[in-house]
């Protein structure tokens, strides 16, 4: 969804429930779709769904491959028929609200099929791992200090992959003046899907495509929100994101920069992502 909104869904049935810390649901729903709908008043905070639903539409916009999302209407009659759904706190069992939530659409391949922890002798045969590079700094950008997650669905040439970014979420909703995250939080867990040769130039060309297209991305992610979601606290990181982007650079390259000229000259070899590792970790 990123010109404008799309029109909300209605949940039809429960499916399962999903594992992670936002306690999603699998839902079908009206138009025949499935969804994993995370919940406005859940374990992740209301700002932080929003902010899952900006970043979704930004990162569309940008032209990275990411799942697609809309809202979706779920009925109580629904939420009272499957107390499978409700969602654990320690308190005890919840039952979320009626009403509008966030819902990602299922990525899901023709035949089905497709990975989610993919053994490392196998990411040769991922044909957009260049995208991870876009994904780290589309994430460092919008403050998504969290592991990256991707699906790997089925790609055109047999046995080829393709990885489609989802989880666009972040526990640090908004980051105040003192917290400084690490940038190393976003990237993906088996750090050897990023080619390290493309490192420096595919972040250089990202930082640029993002100091170009950044500005009309937040717009249209704007757009795309539903009006009772933008809130002052939206708005603010919408302000603060938009800030960002003339100094990206340096929030990125002064660790990169800094050894990439040195390691060049020593080793003929861009820096590796050891290094950005432990730039990022001094951070
Ligand atoms: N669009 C999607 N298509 C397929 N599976 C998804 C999609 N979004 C989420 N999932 C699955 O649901 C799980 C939980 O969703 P995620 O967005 O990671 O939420 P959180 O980590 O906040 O709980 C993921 O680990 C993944 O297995
Ligand atoms: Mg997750």
């Amino acid at each position: 969804m990123i010109s404008g909104r799309s029109s909300t869904v209605s949940a039809i049935d429960f499916v399962r429930k999903m594992q992670g810390k936002s306690q999603a649901a699998l839902i079908k729903a009206s138009d025949h779709e499935q969804y994993v709908v995370k919940w406005m008043h859940g374990p992740r905070s209301t700002i932080s769904v929003r902010l899952e639903a900006l970043r979704n539409s930004v990162y569309q916009y940008l032209g990275l491959p990411v799942s697609t999302w809309t809202t979706i209407d779920i009925p109580d009659e629904l939420l009272k028929a499957h107390p499978e759904m409700w969602i654990s706190t320690p308190k005890g069992i919840i039952r979320p609200d009626a009403g509008i939530h966030f819902a990602s659409r299922l990525v899901s391949p023709p035949g089905g099929a497709f990975y989610e922890f993919l053994p490392t002798r196998m990411f040769s045969r991922v044909t957009n791992r260049s995208d991870f590079w876009g994904a780290y700094a589309a994430d460092v950008w919008t403050e998504r200090f969290e592991i990256r997650q991707a699906l790997f669905v089925p790609d055109e040439a047999p046995s080829s992959l393709r990885a489609i970014f989802i989880d666009h979420g972040s526990s640090f909703a908004l980051l105040g003046s003192k917290e400084v995250a690490r940038l190393t939080s976003c990237l993906y867990s088996d750090r050897l899907i990023y080619p390290e040769s493309e490192m420096v130039t595919g972040l250089h060309d990202w930082i640029e495509h993002i100091r170009k297209n950044g500005h009309a991305a937040i717009a249209q992610a704007h757009d795309s929100l539903p009006p009772e979601w933008i809130t002052s606290s939206v708005v603010e990181k919408e302000n603060r994101l938009l800030d960002r982007i003339q100094d990206l650079r340096d929030i990125m390259f002064p660790s990169i920069s800094r050894f990439s000229s040195a390691a060049s000259r020593k080793t003929g070899r861009c820096c590796s992502v050891r290094v950005l590792l432990r730039a990022g970790t001094v951070l």
